[in-house]
């Protein structure tokens, strides 16, 4: 019982749409401005750099505290679950009407909390990926790929490589309005268009 309650609770956690939220309190939905996206990227393009660190950091410690929820109540299959519960919260949250986010904040927390030695070298992925291209989305999509590679890379347990497959699967499809607009050359770029 205490078990199911852990995942429900995680997945409540992920549900709390933070970047959303900051903009509300300055009376702004930023799922009409920007991208539309709930995430720390479209809270930085649309609030600007405090609240879309805010975002960043908010998002990523939900997926964290699932983690460790996950882990205080149960084993490590349930750290798993509690991790997936999160991300889909954020994803799929019920306070939104189940029109979340894309994940990567919130993965980001999530796999610090679980393999933080794949996480931060996604995380390095990430930063290259931007820091050359400054497309924020092409960067999030390439580190979720690279998860899964870097976890059996690094000889981590079967479940937490298949989780992490899921888990950049789950980045990759919310990453579609994205990949269109990387194709036809109309995705905005970090700091300008
Ligand atoms: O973390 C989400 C990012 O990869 C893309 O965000 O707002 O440009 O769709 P956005």
């Amino acid at each position: 019982m205490v078990q199911f309650l852990a995942v429900v609770t995680s997945y409540l956690i992920g549900s709390v749409p933070v970047g959303y939220l900051l903009g509300r309190a300055r009376g702004v939905d930023i799922r009409q401005r920007g991208s539309g996206n709930i995430g720390a990227t479209n809270a930085w393009r649309v609030l600007g750099p405090a609240a879309g660190t805010a975002a960043l950091l908010g998002d990523a410690a939900k997926g964290m505290l699932a983690v460790f929820l996950g882990r205080h109540t149960g084993g490590h299959g349930l750290e798993v679950l509690t991790a997936l519960a999160a991300l889909a919260g954020h994803s799929w949250p019920v306070f939104l009407g189940f029109k979340g986010g894309k994940i990567i904040a919130t993965g980001l927390g999530v796999f610090l909390a679980l393999a933080p030695v794949p996480a931060l070298l996604a995380l390095l992925i990430w930063l290259a990926v931007v820091a050359v291209s400054r497309y924020v989305s092409l960067g999030s999509i390439i580190a979720a790929a690279s998860l899964p590679v870097w976890m059996l890379a690094l000889r981590r347990p079967l479940l937490d490589t298949l989780f992490a497959v899921l888990a950049a699967a789950i980045a990759i499809y919310k990453h579609r309005p994205n990949i269109r607009r990387l194709l036809d050359g109309t995705e905005s770029r970090l700091g300008g268009r």
